[in-house]
């Protein structure tokens, strides 16, 4: 029985259609109160999710559309270190990056959790060491750029991360971040650095990846043209991988490379060594206080009821109007400067998780998976997009994300706070999406009643707003773990496999075969369509 034929799904699919005529305004006359009670707390976050074509009935019955699609098992499973990663025979533990020390979490019978804590040990020692000048380069200077090689999972993480976390970052270090294999993004990263105080970290799980192995070698040359010895190599490179041989064989210290396992999925490895950037920038002590937010959010996932539980919240609300409302997208909407990349982090994280149309099973599934993920920080996004939002034909439901505390408080000649401003702006922008302005307001304000109908807004445009006191370490490794999770949550109901990326493969070896199709001697037979063909020729010509 595939998902949409549970009594679960149905029960949905008539009350949708009972819903339909429902508004949020009207929902909001029934139940005047229910800003205060639908709304849930867990780890430093609070959500507000009253703003949703969401009845106490809807709400019933999704989570019993959890519970029928067995996330409380298979969340229990996960955190286990079963082999849930059924397609590449794997656990999915990135839970046990962030479980103190001293727990135990088994994979195989073995408890991993010294590991994790000998790997995080061994950062925080060469953190401090390079963070305190100790670190000397080939000719005797200390370290005072930091240059981090990676993509997808072993680069936007530790991007998103260091921008969040600026405020709290050593200033005299320099952190860049080098993943697009266009020669234009290593040559701007590294134009204004000095080589002698230029240190390179190669982020790869694999340590294969095509795009980071160009900017490695790259990199490597830059550094040796001026500094002209192999021996800068050992100096000024750290390896982050699980592929020890293919480390070694780049010519990096074994002693400069910090490990981590088959067990965590690249798009959830920031907070593996995957995060020694991070650590660099922030210091050691802030990168434990974001192990703690996450394992906060961890634990608030694993014990608190459907209910009340933040991820299985978003989840359910996200499956209800991507499943049966036919909401195609979901914005994020972070109203915090230093929040800039991080739906640019959750598109990743989401959309290579859950972008699959075969289940567990091997079948092909009949409903849809995962949404287009997108967003940008506030209030830049209002004088971009939002009208499309307010008044366009698709229902796009919205995550707000704001703090009540800025880490920048910056008065207006009036003394009014800059943040109030940014801050109205989320409160605004929610109510006016939940409750519009109507045909009768609009003429009643005096406007013509030609032009009326261009200044209606319909409401009922759905939103989550989240809460927290203050973007610290903490918080913000909660706020990545609620998103995990939510990610989990869904992948579930849709009972595919959220820890695979089949689907990067396909592109990856076609680029590889046609490589020397572009630079080879001579011109090499195209064996391709007659579209790629031309496009092929056409570049030859003109390279
Ligand atoms: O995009 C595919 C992918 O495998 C991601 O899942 C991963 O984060 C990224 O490539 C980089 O892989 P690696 O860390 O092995 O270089």
């Amino acid at each position: 029985m595939t998902i949409t034929q549970t009594p679960a799904w149905q029960a949905l699919l008539n009350h949708h259609r009972d819903l339909a005529a429902t508004t949020m305004r009207d929902l909001f006359d029934a139940d005047p109160a229910r800003g205060e009670t639908l709304q849930a707390e867990g780890a430093g976050l609070y959500l507000d999710y009253s703003k949703n074509r969401v009845t106490g009935e809807t709400l019933r019955l999704l989570f019993d559309l959890a519970r029928t699609a067995g996330v409380e098992a298979r969340r229990d499973a996960m955190l286990a270190g079963d082999t849930i990663n059924v397609t590449e025979g794997r656990a999915v533990l990135h839970t046990a990056l962030r479980t103190p020390g001293g727990a135990s979490v088994l994979v195989n019978g073995r408890n991993v959790v010294p590991d994790v804590q000998e790997v995080l040990g061994r950062m925080a020692t060469f953190a401090e060491a390079v963070r305190g000048g100790q670190w000397r380069g080939l000719t005797g200077q200390p370290i005072r750029n930091i240059v981090n090689i990676g993509i997808g999972g072993s680069d936007l993480g530790p991007v998103m991360a260091a921008e969040a976390l600026k405020h709290y970052a050593q200033r005299d270090l320099t952190l860049r971040f080098v993943s697009n294999v266009d020669g234009t993004d290593l040559v701007e990263k590294t134009r204004d650095l000095d080589p002698a105080q230029t240190l390179f970290i190669v982020s790869s799980k694999t340590f294969t990846t095509q795009e980071t192995m160009a900017n490695a070698a790259s990199a490597r040359s830059w550094l040796l043209s001026a500094l002209g010895d192999e021996a800068a190599v050992a100096r000024h490179f750290a390896a982050v991988s699980t592929n020890a041989a293919a480390v070694q064989a780049f010519g990096i210290d074994p002693a400069n490379m910090f490990g981590f396992w088959d067990w965590v999925g690249g798009r959830y490895s920031l907070d593996s060594a995957i995060g020694l950037s991070l650590m660099l920038a922030v210091g050691p002590a802030h990168f434990h206080e974001l192990l703690a937010g996450f394992h906060e959010m961890d634990e608030h996932f694993r014990t608190a009821p459907l209910e009340q539980n933040l991820p299985v919240l978003l989840a359910m609300l996200g499956v209800w109007y991507h499943n049966f409302f036919g909401a195609a997208t979901h914005a994020v909407l972070p109203y915090d400067q230093y929040l800039a990349y991080f739906p640019a982090y959750l598109q990743q994280l989401d959309m290579e998780s859950n972008g699959k149309h075969i289940t567990l099973d091997g079948q092909e599934v009949d409903y849809q998976t995962g949404p287009v993920i997108w967003g940008q920080p506030g209030t830049n996004g209002q004088h971009a997009f939002y009208q499309l939002i307010h008044q366009g034909t698709q229902l796009i439901p919205c995550d707000f994300i704001g703090f009540c505390q800025t880490l920048n408080p910056l008065p207006l000649p009036n003394g009014a706070p800059h943040h109030d401003l940014l801050m109205a702006n989320v409160f605004a922008q929610t109510e006016a999406l939940a409750f519009g302005k109507s045909l009768e307001r609009v003429l009643a304000e005096g406007v013509p009643a030609d032009l009326a109908p261009h200044r209606v807004f319909e409401g009922n445009r759905p939103t989550n707003t989240i809460l927290a006191d203050r973007l610290t370490p903490r918080i913000l490794g909660a706020l990545i773990a609620l998103y995990e999770h939510k990610v989990f949550v869904q992948g579930t109901v849709w009972n595919i496999n959220s820890f695979d990326q089949w689907g990067v493969e396909l592109g990856k070896v076609l680029a590889s075969q046609i490589v020397p199709e572009l630079h080879g001697v001579g011109t090499p037979e195209l064996g391709h369509d007659s579209s790629t063909n031309a496009l092929i020729r056409h570049y030859r010509a003109r390279r």
